[in-house]
């Protein structure tokens, strides 16, 4: 099989550095009629990408975006079930008992670390709609560090700079993130959903802390058990050290570039672990690495557009 790619894509995915990937073909009894196998990297995904990957300037993590581009704090009211109250309460329990809209409700209304008294938004994560009272179906779970500034205030994962790279080297890889009102595109999948370590802001977007991790991990853990994901992309070194804590021995000592590569699990589920966006806007000549750890988590959980 070849991909339909021709002299000026190829040249131009060359350029960025980027390996061509191509799906392995899938045995006739594992292929619905209706599913077809996405094409990776080529033509109009990889081109947008590259368009817009060229587009991005270096911001720091977590860079909030253009100022005019942003809601004020003031501007955005928080839901009333996230609304800072005083005070501590302690862990939700049960949490490994929870359906989907009772962890929704646990996030939301959390108040067991200090971060809520900071917090906008709780951050639960984005994926596409679901059957009511129901996790959505997806392939792929992309796990990162916690919410910036940009998140808090929208109440949804990557949506800052670094986000903007994230959708572009997803759509690279022929997935777009979904949501009960996003109409995917054709020949996209929006199988995905993203969520982070923390669902909470650290307040001016320092490094998570270990205890506010350990507060938080009962429900990234839920939300893997829910979604079944076939893969977790674990990106950066705080949900590569959450996810792989129990799997990989001294896991805090290794560098992160070391952790890449390899099919690592949690819960028994694939995970491949690759550079957090943040960094990667800093770190242009790494992109290349990025699209590499992407083929590889294609290599374990192609991405599939189901035909409407
Ligand atoms: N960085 C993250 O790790 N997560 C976000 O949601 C935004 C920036």
């Amino acid at each position: 099989m070849s991909l339909d790619l021709d002299k000026r894509q190829r040249a131009m995915l060359r350029e960025m550095g980027v390996r061509l990937w191509q799906p392995p073909a899938p045995a006739a009894d594992q292929v619905a009629p209706e599913v077809a196998t996405n094409k990776i990297a080529a033509g109009a995904h990889a081109e947008r990408a590259k368009a817009r990957l060229d587009a991005e300037s270096a911001p720091a993590r977590h860079a909030p975006a253009a100022p005019a581009a942003l809601p004020s704090a003031r501007a955005v009211p928080a839901p009333a079930a996230t609304r800072p109250a005083p005070g501590l309460q302690p862990s939700a329990t049960g949490v490994d008992r929870m359906d989907w809209p009772a962890l929704q409700a646990a996030v939301a209304g959390c108040r067991a670390c200090a971060l809520c008294e900071s917090r906008q938004n709780t951050v639960f994560g984005i994926g596409p709609a679901a059957a009511e009272g129901a996790a959505p179906q997806v392939d792929w779970l992309i796990v990162g560090e916690a919410p910036g500034e940009n998140e808090d205030l929208a109440g949804e994962p990557f949506v800052g700079q670094a986000g903007k790279l994230l959708d572009n080297m997803l759509l690279a890889t022929g997935l777009q993130r979904g949501s009960d009102a996003s109409v995917p595109r054709a020949g996209l999948s929006t199988s995905l959903f993203i969520t982070n370590v923390l669902k909470c802001r650290p307040p001016a977007n320092r490094n998570p802390d270990p205890a506010e991790v350990a507060q938080c991990e009962p429900y990234l853990k839920r939300q893997v058990e829910l979604l079944q994901p076939k893969m977790i992309l674990a990106l950066g070194k705080f949900a590569a050290q959450s996810l792989l804590q129990d799997s990989v021995p001294e896991v805090q000592k290794i560098p992160l570039g070391k952790l890449r590569g390899q099919v690592h699990r949690y819960l028994g589920v694939p995970v491949v672990v690759s550079y957090h966006p943040a960094y990667l806007l800093r770190s242009q000549s790494d992109k290349a690495k990025a699209w590499d750890d992407l083929c590889l988590a294609m290599s374990v959980a192609p991405t599939v557009v189901r035909s409407a």
